[in-house]
């Protein structure tokens, strides 16, 4: 029998915290201490710089200096920061209704769904508004296993598809070390990168050897219950690998043979990034289900699971549970909406388009000067840089990429790398679609000085 414990003496100091804006003003050095002591650290270290502001394509630090932020946030703020019509949506959803009763909807959650499904294809016009990208492929794979029956899921070598159970067993680029048994019956294809083919067999040119022979490994394990084939249009997390022509095609016409659904997660790509509004507008299909989160929200938590009438009308009837505190939540829906207007007002895909094509001329001529660039790819405004320590032997170079991408932040540019085991160091470049040339001339300016000051 363990000891009671004695009331009268509290178990926390919360009576005497002083909590007032004043005993909370800290310098910085006192800001870090706080960090080490109080914060979780949930990915590696932070970032060594305490962002007060943040406009357009700038951040701003807490001594005012200015970061030109090449990955749009954690890839979320394609208008830039702060966009003067998502601050105005939240002020109006603060004086409206900011939170409700889960299965209660507001008219900003109706007027979503409308705009949003007047932009998708017939096959796509039920959607389910939540948070997080983790949480619409969670949702996307539980309705495609209530719909098939089956429970099955195929994903790509490189792919990230989130943090929850579902969405995280069917990512298979890093987080799986550590954690115990994903949920059974996740299967992987190999990514088609043809900078590291994964079956040794191409260079520089995918011909689609690693998917038949990866369709052939994942039927073979199968046990026969197919629920889905989730896919990111471009595999970001994973280097930015983007997929050879027919790919999907192939992958749609897999999934219709064995009665499974197509989930694809444009959580990154939809909504102008690449070049058109969405991804699978320049794949030529349209998938069972499309996710989307982080380019909805503009960077506000919004995400959306669309699917087709007929797998709505099924799930529903076979009594489909999806049921979070925030979902249809009204104040991100009026973010939503805000960012469609937006989109919709200037033509932000076109721009990315043009935007991409000056961005990846840029890297191209650094990469004429750069030994230790070896590889520049990606489409629209999500472009992939692969650093190596040889060109020929493509021997990836974590450490160069490291102090480059350091060396960035101190002058002043805010880059993303990936150094996955097997998979090279990639910065993914990803400014928000209004980013301006003067700005792009400036990331590259900085990068350039960069790459040289580590040489
Ligand atoms: C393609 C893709 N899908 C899903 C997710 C997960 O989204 P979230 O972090 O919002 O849960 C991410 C996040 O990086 C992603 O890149």
């Amino acid at each position: 029998m363990p000891d009671t414990h004695d009331v009268s003496t509290p178990l926390t100091p919360a009576a005497s915290a002083d909590l007032t804006p004043a005993a909370n003003v800290s310098s910085d050095e006192e800001m870090w201490d706080i960090v080490d002591h109080h914060l979780v650290r949930y990915g590696g270290s932070f970032a060594p710089r305490l962002i007060e502001r943040a406009r357009g394509s700038y951040l701003y630090d807490r001594q005012g200096r200015k970061i030109l932020d090449f990955t749009s946030g954690q890839m979320c703020a394609t208008l830039g920061h702060n966009h003067p019509d998502v601050v105005q949506a939240i002020h109006k959803a603060c004086e409206d209704v900011l939170h409700l009763f889960s299965g209660m909807l507001s008219p900003t959650v109706v007027e979503l769904a409308d705009s949003l499904c007047q932009l998708l294809p017939p096959a796509l016009q039920k959607a389910l508004f939540l948070n997080t990208g983790s949480e619409a492929n969670e949702a996307a794979l539980r309705m495609a296993k209530l719909h098939t029956g089956g429970f099955e899921v195929v994903g790509l070598s490189a792919s990230w598809h989130g943090m929850t159970a579902g969405a995280s067993a069917s990512t298979f680029v890093s987080a799986r070390k550590g954690y115990g048994p994903t949920m059974p019956g996740n299967l992987a294809l190999p990514t088609p990168n043809c900078y590291r083919c994964p079956i040794r067999h191409c260079q520089d040119q995918c011909d689609m050897t690693c998917l038949e022979v990866g369709l052939d490994l994942v039927d073979s394990q199968s046990v026969g219950a197919y629920a889905a084939l989730i896919v990111e249009p471009v595999l970001s997390a994973g280097g930015v690998v983007v997929p050879p022509e027919g790919y999907f095609q192939r992958l749609q016409a897999y999934c219709q043979e064995r009665g499974m659904l197509l989930i694809l997660d444009e959580a990154q790509t939809a909504f102008g990034r690449l070049g058109s509004f969405f991804a699978f507008e320049q794949l030529g299909l349209v998938p069972d289900i499309l996710t989307l989160s982080k380019t909805l929200g503009g960077g506000l938590p919004l995400a959306a699971t669309v699917t087709s009438e007929a797998i709505e009308v099924d799930c529903y009837e076979k009594g489909f549970i999806y049921y979070t505190s925030h979902v249809s939540d009204p104040m991100p829906a009026a973010v939503g909406l805000a960012v469609l207007r937006v989109l919709a007002g200037q033509n932000l895909a076109e721009q990315a388009t043009t935007m991409g094509a000056y961005l990846k001329d840029g890297l191209l001529k650094l990469k004429d000067r750069y030994e230790a660039i070896g590889d520049v790819r990606g489409r629209g405004l999500l472009l992939g840089v692969e650093l190596v320590k040889d060109r020929t032997t493509r021997e990836p170079d974590p450490e160069k990429g490291a102090a480059i991408t350091r060396r960035c932040l101190k002058l002043g540019l805010s880059m993303n790398i990936t150094a996955l085991p097997g998979m090279g160091s990639v910065w993914r470049i990803a400014p928000p679609l209004t980013v301006t040339y003067e700005e792009l001339d400036e990331g590259l300016a900085i990068l350039d000085q960069a790459i040289r000051d580590c040489q």
